[in-house]
C-alpha cells in the first residue's frame, strides 16, 4: 500500500465541492430551521455564529490539516500523528458505518416521495400514510417484524448508486458527482425557496423565524442546541474532513478552504430556513392555525408537515418534486463522504484496491442498512441509532480529539504553523484558544447535559431493554471496536508512509 500513489482531487474547487457536498444534508434542510425557531429566531444566529466561528470553523481546518499533513483516513492518519490514537481513528470509523447504515435509509423514503408528490399519494391523512401504509411501523419497539418492500426497493437503489459513485474512486467518481450534485441541489433549492416566500402567509413564516426572542440566548439549551447542530451540519467529528482532505495536494490553502465550506454551509442552512418557514407560514394561514402548531423538525417536517402542504397548495406536486429531490440530492452528497471514511480506512488498513474495498465495505454497510431498517420496526431503531451515535459519538469523539491534540499531544502549535504555511489567512491565538478551551468546555458541558437527561428519563419513553440493545449498544461497541482495531498490527511499510509522503503532484490514481 505504501508503494501506491494516494489519489488526489483533481481541483482544489472539486475538493470544495464534495467538503461542501458533505456538510449540506438532511441536517441543514429538516434540522436547522426547527433549532433556530425554537431557539429565539434572530436571536438564535447569536449563539449560532458564536458555535461556527468557536468550534464550527476551528475544527474543520484542525481536521483539514491532520488530514493533509498525515494523508490518511482517520486511523492512519492518527496513527502517524501518535501511534496510540489510532483507536480514535476507528472509532470515527465505526460512527461513520452507523450514520451510513441509518442515513441511506431516509434518503429512500425520500426516494418514494418524490414520486408520491406526482399523485399525493398520501390523501388527507400525511401521518397515517407515513406510518401505517408506507413504513408499517410496529406498536411498539423491539417486536418481531417484518419487511416493508416499499423501503426495501428504493435503499437497494440508493446503496447501488452510492457504491457505484465511490467505485469510481476521488477524482473520476466522488469529484464528478459533486459537480453534479451541488448545482443541481442549488437549482432544486432556490426555485423551490422563490415558489415558497411568493406564498400567501410566507411572511408570517418568516416573521415568526427570524423575529428574535433575545430571552432564548439565556437558555444553556439553545447554546447546546448551536454547537450540535454545527458539528452535525459542518459533517466534523466523523472524520469526513480528516479522510477528504487527505486527498488534498499538499500546500493547498486549508484556512481559506474551511471559511469557504463553512460559509456555503450556513448560507444554505439559512436559505433552507428561509424556505421552510414560508412554506410554513402558508400551512398556518390557510389552516387557521398559529405557526407553533405546524413548526416542527426532522420526519415529521419532511414526510408529514410537507406533504400536507403540498395537497393545499397550487401546483404542489412540483413542489414535492422540488422538496424531495433537493433532499435526495443533499443526502447522497452526504452518504457518499460518510461511506467514504471506512472504504479509505479499510483500503489503508490493507492495502486493498478501490473496487473491492468498495464492495466489501459499501456491501457489509449496505448489507446492515437493508438488513434492519426496511422493516416494521425500522423507524424506532433509525431513531434509537440517530440519537445516541450523534451524542455519545460524533459529539464524543469530537471532544476526546480535540483534548488529545490539544492537551495529550501538544500538537496544535506545529498544525497551526503548517496551516499558517500555506493559507492566505493565518490562524491567530484565537485558534488554539477556541480548540484547547472554549470547544472542550462547551462539549463537555453538552456531554454533561445530555447523559444527565438520558439517565433521568428514557429517550422518547422507549423501553430501557430496546434503549440499551439499539442506542447505548451502538455508541458503547463503536468505542470498543476502535480499541480492539487498534491493537491490530499493521504493516510496516504502511505506517512508515507518513515518514516519506506520497509523491503530492502524481495524477497517478487507484
Ligand atoms: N452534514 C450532513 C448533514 O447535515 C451529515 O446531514
Amino acid at each position: 500500500m505504501a508503494n501506491q500513489v494516494r489519489e488526489q482531487w483533481a481541483t482544489r474547487a472539486g475538493f470544495l465541492l464534495a467538503a461542501i457536498g458533505s456538510a449540506v444534508g438532511l441536517g441543514n434542510i429538516w434540522r436547522f430551521p426547527y433549532i433556530a425557531y425554537e431557539g429565539g429566531g434572530g436571536a438564535f444566529l447569536v449563539p449560532y455564529l458564536i458555535a461556527l466561528f468557536t468550534a464550527g470553523i476551528p475544527l474543520l481546518v484542525l481536521e483539514y490539516v491532520i488530514g493533509n499533513r498525515y494523508r490518511g483516513s482517520p486511523p492512519i492518519a492518527f496513527l502517524r500523528m501518535s501511534r496510540p490514537t489510532q483507536a480514535l481513528g476507528w472509532w470515527q470509523v465505526a460512527i461513520c458505518f452507523v450514520i451510513a447504515a441509518y442515513y441511506a435509509v431516509i434518503i429512500a423514503w425520500a426516494v418514494r416521495f418524490t414520486g408520491f408528490s406526482v399523485g399525493q399519494q398520501w390523501g388527507d391523512d400525511p401521518e397515517g400514510f407515513l406510518k401505517q401504509d408506507f413504513l408499517q411501523v410496529a406498536a411498539e419497539p423491539g417486536m418481531v417484524s417484518s419487511y416493508v418492500s416499499g423501503v426495501l426497493w428504493p435503499l437497494i437503489a440508493v446503496w447501488v448508486v452510492t457504491l457505484v459513485i465511490l467505485a469510481f474512486g476521488v477524482r473520476r467518481g466522488i469529484e464528478r458527482a459533486n459537480k453534479i450534485f451541488i448545482p443541481l441541489l442549488v437549482a432544486l433549492f432556490l426555485v423551490l425557496v422563490v415558489r415558497a416566500v411568493t406564498l400567501p402567509g410566507a411572511m408570517s413564516g418568516l416573521d415568526a423565524l427570524f423575529a428574535p426572542d433575545w430571552s432564548a440566548i439565556t437558555d444553556s439549551a439553545v447554546w447546546v442546541a448551536a454547537y450540535g447542530q454545527i458539528f452535525f451540519s459542518l459533517s466534523i467529528g466523523f472524520g469526513i474532513m480528516i479522510t477528504y482532505a487527505s486527498y488534498l495536494r499538499r500546500g493547498t490553502d486549508l484556512t481559506g478552504s474551511a471559511l469557504v465550506a463553512g460559509f456555503a454551509n450556513s448560507s444554505f442552512e439559512i436559505l433552507a430556513g428561509i424556505g421552510v418557514f414560508a412554506t410554513l407560514g402558508f400551512m398556518a394561514v390557510t389552516g387557521g392555525m398559529a405557526l407553533d402548531e405546524v413548526a416542527t423538525d426532522g420526519i415529521g417536517l419532511a414526510f408529514v408537515a410537507f406533504p400536507e402542504i403540498i395537497s393545499n397548495m397550487p401546483a404542489g406536486s412540483l413542489f414535492g418534486l422540488l422538496f424531495f429531490g433537493s433532499l435526495v440530492v443533499a443526502g447522497m452528497s452526504s452518504l457518499i463522504s460518510i461511506v467514504q471514511v471506512v472504504v479509505a480506512a479499510v483500503q489503508d488498513r490493507t492495502g486493498i484496491d478501490r473496487v473491492p474495498a468498495v464492495l466489501c465495505v459499501g456491501g457489509a454497510i449496505a448489507l446492515a442498512s437493508i438488513l434492519l431498517f426496511p422493516t416494521e420496526e425500522g423507524l424506532y431503531l433509525l431513531d434509537a441509532a440517530d440519537h445516541f451515535i450523534n451524542q455519545y459519538g460524533i459529539a464524543l469523539a469530537g471532544l476526546v480529539v480535540v483534548v488529545v491534540v490539544s492537551w495529550v499531544l501538544r500538537k496544535l502549535p506545529e498544525l497551526q504553523s503548517l496551516a499558517d504555511a500555506a493559507s492566505a489567512i493565518r490562524l491567530g491565538w484565537w485558534w488554539p484558544v477556541t480548540l484547547g478551551v472554549i470547544t472542550p468546555l462547551v462539549l463537555g458541558w453538552m456531554m454533561w447535559d445530555s447523559l444527565r437527561t438520558e439517565i433521568a428519563e428514557n429517550y422518547e419513553d422507549y423501553p430501557t431493554s430496546f434503549l440499551l440493545s439499539a442506542g447505548w449498544a451502538i455508541a458503547i461497541g463503536a468505542v470498543v471496536f476502535g480499541v480492539i482495531m487498534s491493537f491490530l498490527p499493521w504493516k510496516r511499510a504502511t505506517t512508515e508512509a507518513a515518514e516519506e509522503p506520497a509523491d503530492d503532484t502524481s495524477k497517478v490514481s487507484r
